[in-house]
């Protein structure tokens, strides 16, 4: 593995805060079952689902919510004067709420809904993006950051013949604050940066981004997909220009996401897709625009997956986003030295602060066969590039297997993953 020759990897991220209680073995057990998925048995032996990065399992709370919208609150939203859409309605803009609380936006309008954080950062690079930025201009990322956060700036840059970026990190995977420092210039139009990695668990320091790059009148997007889920956001205080996070991390339904902006910028930024309820008057001269968040969610939305992200943000408030984060930190200790204590075994991802992802590699056994032989125990990983190949190229690793935890997770279940990987190593040799 590469050792670059500087190594002042970020931390000043906050960590867990130890005052608050995390979640006791008792209310994990109650958590466990309110999701049905978590009762499923493969080969015989009750589901170990280890693979929150991807997806999370759904509590029935949101299972219900998504029922009962088709069974007795369907009708399409903002459009029709008759009761059910007017209450299709009231539930969609609640849960908008709901969501601007739950990442502590200043206002409602704040809050546009996508089909995911993907969606939401290409909705950025196709209007602010297009609007802000020109030829030799620069777009600033990391190396750590997944497929979503690089190709819409790709396509950008090449449209605009712009140049993007990239931070390094060093062999913990941790940014290299004084390079990303060095690297912001007068063409840097946006920090595009991922909150938590995927591939590596790193925490990274956005609040200290945020102040660094709008101390030269930097913008910066925060990709939020691995962060949201696990420790309590406040966009606001973090001072972040856009916010992306997607429901389907975040024990919601797939297909909804969010993008936070400033209301500022979102009101001066172009729209995107054209059609029905992004506009006030059309004629074919000239189209008016709707205001925000409207001029950003032409067509029909997802309408009960906004319902089901509202009832799943319910979930998470209930249970109080410090103690979830108290909770992992304990599992990611744990799983962590059941790991380490594994011989052939090497950890991908040594943050010093890290969230609940545990990547690995081990001697002789391809990912891709870890993966395998522990779905045959009923562990459910993921192992791949993660969508974020530039980190497998960084660490000179084609995969990884990757272990991701949530707050439903156990200290016995990571017991059974390291048993697991034993019999792996023990087939491998
Ligand atoms: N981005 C998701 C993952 O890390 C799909 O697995």
């Amino acid at each position: 593995m590469s050792t670059k020759p500087t190594d002042v990897g970020a931390v000043d991220s906050p960590a867990p805060s130890s005052k608050q209680a995390a979640l006791t073995d008792a209310e994990v057990q109650k958590i466990r079952s309110e999701f049905p998925c978590l009762q499923l048995h493969r080969h015989g032996k009750r589901l170990v689902y280890l693979d929150n990065a991807a997806t999370t399992q759904k509590p029935r709370a949101v299972i219900e919510a998504l029922s009962r919208y088709y069974e007795g609150q369907n009708a399409n939203v903002h459009r029709g004067v008759h009761y059910l859409s007017a209450l299709a309605t009231e539930l969609y803009e609640s849960a908008r709420k709901r969501i601007k609380e739950f990442l502590g936006a200043h206002l409602v309008c704040e809050i546009i809904f996508t089909r995911g954080a993907t969606e939401g950062i290409n909705l950025v690079a196709q209007t602010f993006g297009r609007q802000h930025v020109g030829p030799g201009d620069e777009i600033l990322v990391s190396e750590m950051e997944h497929h979503s956060n690089i190709v819409p700036w790709q396509m950008l840059c090449e449209e605009k013949g712009a140049n993007l970026r990239v931070i390094p990190i060093n062999d913990r995977g941790e940014l290299l604050m004084d390079q990303y420092e060095a690297m912001l210039t007068d063409r840097t139009r946006l920090v595009s940066i991922v909150h938590v990695s995927n591939a590596l668990g790193t925490i990274n320091p956005v609040r200290q981004i945020i102040q660094i790059a709008h101390g030269r009148g930097i913008p910066v997007l925060v990709d939020g997909a691995q962060s949201a889920p696990h420790m309590a956001i406040n966009v606001a205080e973090l001072g972040c220009d856009f916010f992306v996070c997607s429901g389907h991390k975040m024990m919601g339904p797939t297909g909804i996401g969010v993008l936070y902006g400033r209301a500022e910028l979102l009101e001066s930024m172009p729209p995107w897709h054209g059609g029905g309820d992004m506009i006030l008057s059309v004629t074919f001269e000239k189209t008016i625009y709707n205001g925000i968040p409207q001029k950003f969610e032409a067509g029909t939305p997802h309408i009960e997956g906004v319902i089901g992200l509202g009832e799943a943000i319910n979930y998470l408030q209930n249970l109080g986003m410090p103690r979830i984060q108290a909770y992992e930190a304990q599992l990611l200790d744990h799983g962590t030295r059941v790991l380490e204590a594994i011989d052939g075994l090497k950890i991908i991802g040594t943050a010093r602060e890290k969230a609940g992802v545990l990547s690995f590699i081990m001697d002789h056994a391809h990912p891709h066969d870890i993966g395998q032989l522990l779905d045959e125990e009923g562990i459910a990983i993921r192992a791949g590039h993660h969508c974020a190949q530039p980190v497998m190229q960084r660490f000179q690793i084609p995969a990884t297997a990757r272990a991701s935890l949530a707050f439903y997770n156990t200290r016995e279940e990571l017991d059974l993953l390291g048993e697991a990987i034993l019999k792996v190593k023990k087939v491998f040799g």
